[in-house]
Protein backbone atom coordinates (compact mmCIF):
# COMPACT_ATOMS: atom_id res chain seq x y z
CA UNK A 1 0.00 0.00 0.00
CA UNK A 2 1.17 3.59 -0.90
CA UNK A 3 1.31 5.32 2.46
CA UNK A 4 0.48 8.53 0.86
CA UNK A 5 -2.89 7.74 -0.51
CA UNK A 6 -3.91 7.43 3.25
CA UNK A 7 -2.95 10.17 4.54
CA UNK A 8 -6.01 13.27 5.60
CA UNK A 9 -5.02 16.27 3.08
CA UNK A 10 -3.29 19.15 5.63
CA UNK A 11 -6.17 21.20 6.27
CA UNK A 12 -4.55 24.93 4.99
CA UNK A 13 -2.92 23.36 1.89
CA UNK A 14 -1.06 25.42 -0.48
CA UNK A 15 -3.31 25.41 -3.73
CA UNK A 16 -2.63 21.69 -5.56
CA UNK A 17 -1.23 21.14 -8.51
CA UNK A 18 -3.21 19.57 -11.61
CA UNK A 19 -1.99 16.21 -10.41
CA UNK A 20 -2.27 17.09 -6.83
CA UNK A 21 -5.55 17.96 -7.53
CA UNK A 22 -6.74 14.88 -9.82
CA UNK A 23 -4.97 12.37 -6.89
CA UNK A 24 -6.93 13.75 -4.37
CA UNK A 25 -10.12 12.72 -6.62
CA UNK A 26 -9.76 9.19 -6.70
CA UNK A 27 -7.87 9.36 -2.28
CA UNK A 28 -10.95 11.09 -1.67
CA UNK A 29 -13.68 8.23 -3.72
CA UNK A 30 -11.97 5.52 -2.84
CA UNK A 31 -14.19 3.04 -0.46
CA UNK A 32 -11.09 0.67 0.66
CA UNK A 33 -11.46 -1.89 -2.60
CA UNK A 34 -12.88 0.16 -5.59
CA UNK A 35 -13.44 3.45 -6.18
CA UNK A 36 -17.00 5.19 -6.93
CA UNK A 37 -17.44 7.44 -10.09
CA UNK A 38 -18.71 10.22 -7.94
CA UNK A 39 -19.87 10.30 -4.07
CA UNK A 40 -23.21 12.12 -4.74
CA UNK A 41 -24.28 10.40 -8.11
CA UNK A 42 -22.94 7.06 -8.19
CA UNK A 43 -22.63 6.14 -5.31
CA UNK A 44 -21.52 2.35 -6.16
CA UNK A 45 -18.86 0.32 -8.00
CA UNK A 46 -19.58 1.03 -11.83
CA UNK A 47 -18.11 -1.48 -14.73
CA UNK A 48 -16.40 0.51 -17.82
CA UNK A 49 -15.75 3.59 -14.79
CA UNK A 50 -13.82 1.31 -13.08
CA UNK A 51 -11.08 0.52 -16.11
CA UNK A 52 -10.97 4.03 -16.84
CA UNK A 53 -10.22 4.66 -12.92
CA UNK A 54 -7.43 2.02 -12.79
CA UNK A 55 -5.82 3.60 -16.25
CA UNK A 56 -5.27 6.83 -13.39
CA UNK A 57 -4.66 4.68 -10.52
CA UNK A 58 -2.10 2.89 -11.26
CA UNK A 59 0.00 6.19 -11.41
CA UNK A 60 -0.57 6.45 -7.69
CA UNK A 61 -0.36 2.83 -6.64
CA UNK A 62 -0.48 -0.49 -9.11
CA UNK A 63 -1.81 -2.09 -6.07
CA UNK A 64 -4.76 -0.17 -5.50
CA UNK A 65 -4.87 0.11 -9.64
CA UNK A 66 -4.97 -3.63 -9.24
CA UNK A 67 -7.57 -3.78 -6.73
CA UNK A 68 -9.90 -1.69 -8.19
CA UNK A 69 -10.02 -4.59 -11.31
CA UNK A 70 -10.26 -7.17 -8.95
CA UNK A 71 -13.26 -6.19 -7.43
CA UNK A 72 -14.83 -5.77 -10.10
CA UNK A 73 -14.07 -9.06 -11.17
CA UNK A 74 -14.92 -10.96 -8.64
CA UNK A 75 -18.46 -9.83 -8.85
CA UNK A 76 -18.11 -11.89 -12.20
CA UNK A 77 -21.17 -14.10 -13.35
CA UNK A 78 -20.94 -17.78 -13.89
CA UNK A 79 -21.77 -17.07 -17.55
CA UNK A 80 -18.84 -14.60 -17.73
CA UNK A 81 -20.86 -11.27 -17.68
CA UNK A 82 -19.53 -8.82 -15.89
CA UNK A 83 -22.21 -6.66 -13.97
CA UNK A 84 -22.64 -2.88 -14.76
CA UNK A 85 -23.27 -2.19 -10.94
CA UNK A 86 -21.45 -3.62 -7.97
CA UNK A 87 -23.74 -2.55 -5.20
CA UNK A 88 -22.12 -1.50 -1.63
CA UNK A 89 -24.35 -2.76 0.71
CA UNK A 90 -23.52 -0.14 2.94
CA UNK A 91 -25.23 2.69 0.76
CA UNK A 92 -28.87 3.13 1.57
CA UNK A 93 -31.04 1.64 -1.06
CA UNK A 94 -32.91 4.93 -2.20
CA UNK A 95 -29.30 6.67 -2.98
CA UNK A 96 -29.41 5.03 -6.08
CA UNK A 97 -31.85 4.09 -8.60
CA UNK A 98 -32.20 1.23 -9.79
CA UNK A 99 -31.16 -0.29 -6.14
CA UNK A 100 -30.01 -3.88 -5.61
CA UNK A 101 -34.04 -4.84 -4.24
CA UNK A 102 -34.79 -3.62 -8.36
CA UNK A 103 -32.26 -5.96 -9.84
CA UNK A 104 -32.64 -8.84 -7.30
CA UNK A 105 -29.92 -10.52 -9.11
CA UNK A 106 -28.83 -13.22 -6.35
CA UNK A 107 -32.26 -14.61 -6.67
CA UNK A 108 -33.41 -13.45 -10.40
CA UNK A 109 -30.26 -14.36 -11.66
CA UNK A 110 -29.18 -17.12 -10.09
CA UNK A 111 -30.02 -19.66 -12.68
CA UNK A 112 -27.51 -17.36 -15.22
CA UNK A 113 -24.87 -17.67 -12.76
CA UNK A 114 -25.30 -14.06 -10.41
CA UNK A 115 -23.19 -14.51 -7.13
CA UNK A 116 -24.56 -14.86 -3.72
CA UNK A 117 -22.82 -12.36 -2.99
CA UNK A 118 -22.25 -9.00 -4.01
CA UNK A 119 -26.15 -7.73 -5.68
CA UNK A 120 -25.28 -6.22 -8.32
CA UNK A 121 -27.15 -5.48 -11.95
CA UNK A 122 -27.62 -7.97 -14.76
CA UNK A 123 -26.83 -5.59 -17.79
CA UNK A 124 -23.23 -5.15 -18.63
CA UNK A 125 -20.84 -2.15 -20.13
CA UNK A 126 -18.06 -1.50 -22.69
CA UNK A 127 -15.34 -3.74 -22.46
CA UNK A 128 -12.46 -2.04 -22.12
CA UNK A 129 -11.68 -3.97 -18.52
CA UNK A 130 -8.52 -6.46 -20.43
CA UNK A 131 -7.02 -2.98 -21.90
CA UNK A 132 -7.00 -1.16 -18.84
CA UNK A 133 -5.82 -4.44 -16.66
CA UNK A 134 -2.39 -4.30 -19.50
CA UNK A 135 -2.34 -1.59 -18.87
CA UNK A 136 -2.26 -1.62 -15.15
CA UNK A 137 0.30 -4.65 -15.43
CA UNK A 138 2.50 -2.47 -18.03
CA UNK A 139 3.21 0.44 -14.83
CA UNK A 140 4.48 -2.16 -12.15
CA UNK A 141 5.46 -5.40 -13.40
CA UNK A 142 7.29 -6.52 -10.46
CA UNK A 143 4.10 -5.68 -8.57
CA UNK A 144 1.43 -7.60 -11.02
CA UNK A 145 3.99 -10.51 -10.82
CA UNK A 146 4.33 -10.81 -7.23
CA UNK A 147 0.92 -10.38 -6.33
CA UNK A 148 -0.32 -12.93 -9.51
CA UNK A 149 -1.94 -10.20 -11.43
CA UNK A 150 -2.05 -11.79 -14.79
CA UNK A 151 -2.65 -14.95 -13.51
CA UNK A 152 -5.79 -14.03 -11.71
CA UNK A 153 -7.27 -11.83 -13.89
CA UNK A 154 -6.90 -13.36 -17.66
CA UNK A 155 -9.37 -16.30 -17.05
CA UNK A 156 -11.85 -13.86 -15.60
CA UNK A 157 -11.28 -11.11 -18.66
CA UNK A 158 -11.52 -14.65 -21.11
CA UNK A 159 -14.82 -15.62 -19.81
CA UNK A 160 -15.94 -11.89 -20.17
CA UNK A 161 -15.06 -11.63 -24.09
CA UNK A 162 -16.32 -15.47 -24.49
CA UNK A 163 -19.61 -14.42 -22.94
CA UNK A 164 -19.62 -11.31 -25.20
CA UNK A 165 -18.59 -13.25 -28.31
CA UNK A 166 -21.59 -16.84 -27.25
CA UNK A 167 -24.84 -15.50 -25.60
CA UNK A 168 -24.64 -11.64 -27.23
CA UNK A 169 -24.11 -12.35 -31.00
CA UNK A 170 -28.03 -11.86 -31.36
CA UNK A 171 -27.36 -10.59 -34.59
CA UNK A 172 -25.63 -13.58 -35.77
CA UNK A 173 -23.03 -11.86 -37.39
CA UNK A 174 -19.97 -12.22 -35.01
CA UNK A 175 -20.91 -8.92 -32.68
CA UNK A 176 -22.11 -8.53 -29.34
CA UNK A 177 -25.15 -6.64 -29.16
CA UNK A 178 -26.04 -4.57 -26.11
CA UNK A 179 -30.05 -5.25 -24.50
CA UNK A 180 -30.56 -1.69 -22.76
CA UNK A 181 -28.96 1.58 -23.63
CA UNK A 182 -27.08 1.59 -20.43
CA UNK A 183 -25.03 -1.24 -21.52
CA UNK A 184 -23.04 0.61 -24.33
CA UNK A 185 -22.85 3.45 -21.36
CA UNK A 186 -24.26 6.37 -23.66
CA UNK A 187 -27.66 5.85 -21.90
CA UNK A 188 -29.92 8.60 -24.12
CA UNK A 189 -27.93 8.79 -27.51
CA UNK A 190 -29.80 9.83 -29.91
CA UNK A 191 -28.41 6.98 -31.90
CA UNK A 192 -30.97 4.86 -29.14
CA UNK A 193 -34.71 7.40 -30.22
CA UNK A 194 -35.94 5.36 -32.82
CA UNK A 195 -35.45 1.66 -31.16
CA UNK A 196 -36.62 2.73 -27.88
CA UNK A 197 -39.67 3.65 -29.36
CA UNK A 198 -40.99 -0.05 -29.48
CA UNK A 199 -40.78 0.01 -25.95
CA UNK A 200 -43.45 0.95 -23.32
CA UNK A 201 -42.46 3.04 -20.54
CA UNK A 202 -43.05 2.30 -17.00
CA UNK A 203 -44.94 5.19 -15.11
CA UNK A 204 -43.32 7.77 -13.84
CA UNK A 205 -45.16 7.23 -10.49
CA UNK A 206 -44.19 3.40 -9.90
CA UNK A 207 -40.38 4.44 -9.30
CA UNK A 208 -38.34 7.08 -7.89
CA UNK A 209 -35.32 8.55 -9.78
CA UNK A 210 -32.46 9.06 -7.30
CA UNK A 211 -30.68 10.66 -9.83
CA UNK A 212 -32.78 14.18 -9.54
CA UNK A 213 -31.70 14.38 -6.44
CA UNK A 214 -27.68 15.01 -7.18
CA UNK A 215 -27.94 15.94 -11.10
CA UNK A 216 -29.79 19.36 -12.60
CA UNK A 217 -32.77 17.70 -15.08
CA UNK A 218 -31.74 19.63 -18.29
CA UNK A 219 -28.28 17.61 -17.84
CA UNK A 220 -29.70 14.22 -17.07
CA UNK A 221 -31.71 11.55 -19.42
CA UNK A 222 -35.80 12.80 -19.48
CA UNK A 223 -38.37 11.30 -17.46
CA UNK A 224 -39.77 9.12 -20.78
CA UNK A 225 -35.95 7.72 -21.28
CA UNK A 226 -36.16 6.18 -17.63
CA UNK A 227 -39.20 5.10 -18.17
CA UNK A 228 -38.27 2.92 -20.69
CA UNK A 229 -35.12 2.18 -19.20
CA UNK A 230 -36.99 1.05 -16.58
CA UNK A 231 -39.50 -1.26 -19.06
CA UNK A 232 -36.14 -2.98 -20.39
CA UNK A 233 -34.35 -3.75 -17.16
CA UNK A 234 -37.67 -5.39 -15.52
CA UNK A 235 -38.27 -7.64 -18.53
CA UNK A 236 -34.54 -8.31 -18.21
CA UNK A 237 -34.89 -9.32 -14.81
CA UNK A 238 -38.26 -11.00 -15.20
CA UNK A 239 -37.01 -13.36 -17.99
CA UNK A 240 -33.77 -14.50 -15.36
CA UNK A 241 -31.57 -12.37 -17.33
CA UNK A 242 -31.28 -15.49 -19.64
CA UNK A 243 -30.27 -14.26 -23.03
CA UNK A 244 -31.44 -17.09 -25.00
CA UNK A 245 -35.33 -17.32 -23.70
CA UNK A 246 -35.51 -13.51 -23.18
CA UNK A 247 -36.87 -11.72 -25.52
CA UNK A 248 -35.09 -8.16 -26.32
CA UNK A 249 -37.31 -5.55 -27.13
CA UNK A 250 -33.97 -3.61 -27.66
CA UNK A 251 -31.16 -4.61 -29.07
CA UNK A 252 -28.41 -3.30 -31.10
CA UNK A 253 -24.46 -3.56 -32.09
CA UNK A 254 -22.64 -0.56 -31.10
CA UNK A 255 -19.61 0.71 -32.28
CA UNK A 256 -17.62 1.14 -29.44
CA UNK A 257 -18.73 -1.02 -27.29
CA UNK A 258 -17.22 -3.64 -30.29
CA UNK A 259 -14.73 -1.37 -30.81
CA UNK A 260 -13.39 -2.00 -27.08
CA UNK A 261 -13.33 -5.22 -27.35
CA UNK A 262 -10.97 -5.67 -30.48
CA UNK A 263 -8.64 -3.41 -28.31
CA UNK A 264 -8.69 -5.51 -25.10
CA UNK A 265 -8.73 -9.04 -27.65
CA UNK A 266 -5.41 -7.10 -28.75
CA UNK A 267 -4.76 -6.72 -24.86
CA UNK A 268 -5.46 -10.32 -23.98
CA UNK A 269 -2.97 -11.25 -26.54
CA UNK A 270 -0.15 -9.19 -25.03
CA UNK A 271 -0.99 -10.68 -21.89
CA UNK A 272 -0.99 -13.91 -22.72
CA UNK A 273 2.52 -13.58 -24.26
CA UNK A 274 3.72 -11.60 -21.67
CA UNK A 275 2.97 -14.97 -19.47
CA UNK A 276 4.50 -16.89 -21.42
CA UNK A 277 1.40 -18.20 -23.58
CA UNK A 278 0.25 -18.34 -26.83
CA UNK A 279 -1.92 -15.14 -27.56
CA UNK A 280 -2.57 -15.87 -31.12
CA UNK A 281 -6.02 -16.97 -30.48
CA UNK A 282 -6.77 -13.16 -29.50
CA UNK A 283 -5.10 -11.88 -32.25
CA UNK A 284 -7.06 -13.92 -34.78
CA UNK A 285 -10.46 -12.67 -32.81
CA UNK A 286 -9.43 -9.45 -33.00
CA UNK A 287 -8.67 -9.77 -36.66
CA UNK A 288 -11.50 -10.74 -37.22
CA UNK A 289 -13.96 -8.87 -34.97
CA UNK A 290 -12.16 -5.82 -36.97
CA UNK A 291 -13.75 -7.26 -40.62
CA UNK A 292 -16.86 -7.60 -38.93
CA UNK A 293 -17.25 -4.29 -37.78
CA UNK A 294 -16.32 -2.42 -40.84
CA UNK A 295 -18.83 -5.03 -42.57
CA UNK A 296 -21.94 -4.87 -40.43
CA UNK A 297 -21.20 -1.27 -39.17
CA UNK A 298 -19.10 0.98 -41.33
CA UNK A 299 -21.46 3.53 -43.39
CA UNK A 300 -19.36 4.51 -46.48
CA UNK A 301 -21.36 7.46 -47.18
CA UNK A 302 -21.61 9.18 -43.33
CA UNK A 303 -17.68 8.47 -43.02
CA UNK A 304 -18.34 7.10 -39.97
CA UNK A 305 -19.42 3.53 -38.25
CA UNK A 306 -22.95 3.53 -36.89
CA UNK A 307 -24.89 1.02 -34.57
CA UNK A 308 -27.16 -1.63 -36.41
CA UNK A 309 -30.91 -1.95 -34.79
CA UNK A 310 -30.82 -5.60 -34.85
CA UNK A 311 -34.83 -5.12 -35.25
CA UNK A 312 -34.45 -3.39 -38.48
CA UNK A 313 -31.94 -5.12 -39.19
CA UNK A 314 -30.64 -1.94 -40.33
CA UNK A 315 -27.96 1.05 -39.96
CA UNK A 316 -29.62 4.09 -37.09
CA UNK A 317 -28.83 7.07 -39.28
CA UNK A 318 -26.99 9.17 -36.38
CA UNK A 319 -24.00 10.12 -35.70
CA UNK A 320 -22.15 9.69 -32.72
CA UNK A 321 -18.66 9.66 -31.17
CA UNK A 322 -19.33 5.89 -30.35
CA UNK A 323 -18.86 5.80 -34.25
CA UNK A 324 -15.13 7.33 -33.85
CA UNK A 325 -13.85 5.14 -31.42
CA UNK A 326 -13.37 2.44 -33.82
CA UNK A 327 -10.32 4.64 -34.99
CA UNK A 328 -8.47 2.73 -31.49
CA UNK A 329 -7.76 -0.27 -34.06
CA UNK A 330 -4.79 0.28 -35.66
CA UNK A 331 -5.32 -2.23 -38.34
CA UNK A 332 -8.76 -0.82 -39.64
CA UNK A 333 -8.91 -0.78 -43.98
CA UNK A 334 -6.74 2.07 -44.53
CA UNK A 335 -9.60 4.85 -46.28
CA UNK A 336 -12.03 3.65 -43.25
CA UNK A 337 -8.84 5.25 -40.96
CA UNK A 338 -8.90 8.44 -43.23
CA UNK A 339 -12.53 8.59 -43.54
CA UNK A 340 -12.82 8.57 -39.40
CA UNK A 341 -9.86 11.53 -39.29
CA UNK A 342 -11.63 13.35 -41.87
CA UNK A 343 -15.15 13.41 -39.76
CA UNK A 344 -13.41 13.57 -36.25
CA UNK A 345 -11.70 16.66 -37.77
CA UNK A 346 -14.61 18.05 -39.76
CA UNK A 347 -17.97 20.37 -38.80
CA UNK A 348 -19.72 17.32 -36.98
CA UNK A 349 -17.31 17.01 -34.07
CA UNK A 350 -15.55 20.21 -33.93
CA UNK A 351 -17.39 22.05 -30.75
CA UNK A 352 -17.34 25.67 -30.18
CA UNK A 353 -17.03 25.63 -26.47
CA UNK A 354 -14.84 22.84 -26.31
CA UNK A 355 -11.73 20.81 -27.51
CA UNK A 356 -13.33 17.55 -26.52
CA UNK A 357 -15.30 15.94 -29.33
CA UNK A 358 -18.51 16.12 -28.30
CA UNK A 359 -20.85 12.90 -27.96
CA UNK A 360 -23.27 13.29 -30.60
CA UNK A 361 -22.81 15.17 -33.85
CA UNK A 362 -23.57 18.99 -33.57
CA UNK A 363 -25.02 19.20 -36.51
CA UNK A 364 -27.48 16.69 -36.09
CA UNK A 365 -31.20 17.07 -35.71
CA UNK A 366 -31.57 16.03 -31.89
CA UNK A 367 -28.13 17.77 -30.57
CA UNK A 368 -28.12 19.19 -27.08
CA UNK A 369 -25.28 20.92 -25.97
CA UNK A 370 -25.94 19.94 -22.41
CA UNK A 371 -28.27 16.70 -22.00
CA UNK A 372 -25.91 13.60 -20.66
CA UNK A 373 -24.95 11.64 -24.24
CA UNK A 374 -27.21 13.84 -26.57
CA UNK A 375 -24.48 16.74 -27.56
CA UNK A 376 -21.83 17.17 -24.41
CA UNK A 377 -18.47 16.36 -24.56
CA UNK A 378 -17.10 14.00 -21.77
CA UNK A 379 -13.56 12.96 -20.92
CA UNK A 380 -12.96 9.01 -21.05
CA UNK A 381 -14.08 9.40 -25.13
CA UNK A 382 -11.56 12.17 -25.55
CA UNK A 383 -8.99 10.03 -23.82
CA UNK A 384 -10.03 7.32 -26.21
CA UNK A 385 -9.42 9.60 -29.36
CA UNK A 386 -6.08 10.33 -27.72
CA UNK A 387 -5.42 7.32 -27.85
CA UNK A 388 -6.56 6.64 -32.18
CA UNK A 389 -5.00 9.58 -32.80
CA UNK A 390 -1.57 8.40 -31.56
CA UNK A 391 -2.27 5.01 -33.11
CA UNK A 392 -3.01 6.32 -36.15
CA UNK A 393 0.53 8.46 -36.22
CA UNK A 394 -1.06 11.48 -35.35
CA UNK A 395 0.80 12.73 -32.65
CA UNK A 396 0.40 16.89 -33.22
CA UNK A 397 -3.60 16.26 -33.21
CA UNK A 398 -3.34 13.91 -30.03
CA UNK A 399 -1.17 16.31 -28.42
CA UNK A 400 -3.26 19.13 -29.32
CA UNK A 401 -5.99 17.09 -27.67
CA UNK A 402 -3.93 16.40 -24.70
CA UNK A 403 -3.53 20.04 -23.96
CA UNK A 404 -7.31 20.89 -24.53
CA UNK A 405 -7.83 17.76 -22.26
CA UNK A 406 -5.76 19.26 -19.33
CA UNK A 407 -6.89 22.47 -19.74
CA UNK A 408 -11.13 21.70 -19.61
CA UNK A 409 -10.70 19.27 -16.70
CA UNK A 410 -8.55 21.54 -14.64
CA UNK A 411 -10.94 24.40 -15.46
CA UNK A 412 -14.18 22.06 -14.65
CA UNK A 413 -12.92 20.67 -11.46
CA UNK A 414 -13.09 17.02 -12.86
CA UNK A 415 -16.83 17.34 -14.53
CA UNK A 416 -18.27 14.53 -15.50
CA UNK A 417 -19.01 16.09 -18.75
CA UNK A 418 -18.62 19.96 -20.46
CA UNK A 419 -21.61 22.01 -22.36
CA UNK A 420 -20.55 21.56 -25.92
CA UNK A 421 -21.49 25.05 -26.97
CA UNK A 422 -20.16 26.65 -23.53
CA UNK A 423 -17.56 24.65 -22.33
CA UNK A 424 -19.28 24.72 -18.82
CA UNK A 425 -19.24 22.03 -16.21
CA UNK A 426 -22.17 19.59 -16.42
CA UNK A 427 -23.43 16.15 -13.93
CA UNK A 428 -21.67 15.63 -11.70
CA UNK A 429 -17.94 17.01 -10.31
CA UNK A 430 -14.87 15.49 -9.13
CA UNK A 431 -15.91 12.70 -11.27
CA UNK A 432 -13.43 9.76 -10.70
CA UNK A 433 -12.60 8.92 -14.46
CA UNK A 434 -12.53 12.20 -15.31
CA UNK A 435 -9.32 12.75 -12.56
CA UNK A 436 -8.08 9.02 -13.30
CA UNK A 437 -7.54 10.27 -17.22
CA UNK A 438 -6.14 13.30 -16.12
CA UNK A 439 -3.85 11.67 -14.09
CA UNK A 440 -2.79 9.01 -17.01
CA UNK A 441 -2.32 11.80 -19.87
CA UNK A 442 -0.22 14.01 -16.98
CA UNK A 443 1.98 10.72 -16.39
CA UNK A 444 1.93 7.96 -18.95
CA UNK A 445 5.05 7.49 -20.71
CA UNK A 446 4.41 9.16 -23.93
CA UNK A 447 6.20 6.16 -25.46
CA UNK A 448 3.72 3.70 -24.55
CA UNK A 449 2.68 1.41 -27.40
CA UNK A 450 -0.72 2.12 -28.08
CA UNK A 451 -1.50 -1.37 -29.26
N1 LIG B 1 -25.48 5.81 -16.47
C1 LIG B 1 -26.53 5.30 -15.67
C2 LIG B 1 -26.98 6.27 -14.66
O1 LIG B 1 -27.06 7.41 -15.00
C3 LIG B 1 -26.36 3.98 -15.12
O2 LIG B 1 -25.32 3.23 -15.56
O3 LIG B 1 -27.30 5.96 -13.54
Amino acid sequence: MNPTLDRPAPQHAAPLTLRGAAARVLIDNWTGASTVPSRTLYPHQWSWDSAFIAVGLRHLSARRAQQELESLLAAQWADGRLPHIVFNPAVPDGAYFPSPDFWRSSRAGRAAGAPADPETSGVVQPPVHALAAWLVHRADREESRRRGFLARVRPRLGAWHDYLLDRRDLGGGGLAAAVHPWEPGMDNSPCWDRPLQRVDPVPRGDYRRADLDHGQPADRPTDMDYGRYVRLATDYRDAGYDDRSARHAFAVEDPAFNALLIASERAMAAMAEESGADGSRHTARADALTGRLVARLWDETAGVFRARDLAADALIEENSVSGLIPLLEPRLPRHVAHRLLQTLSGPRFTAPGTCLPPSYDLTGHAYDPQRYWRGPAWFNTAWLIHRALRAHGRDQDAARLRRGFLREAERSDFAEYVDSATGAARGARRFSWTAALTLDLLCADPEEPTS
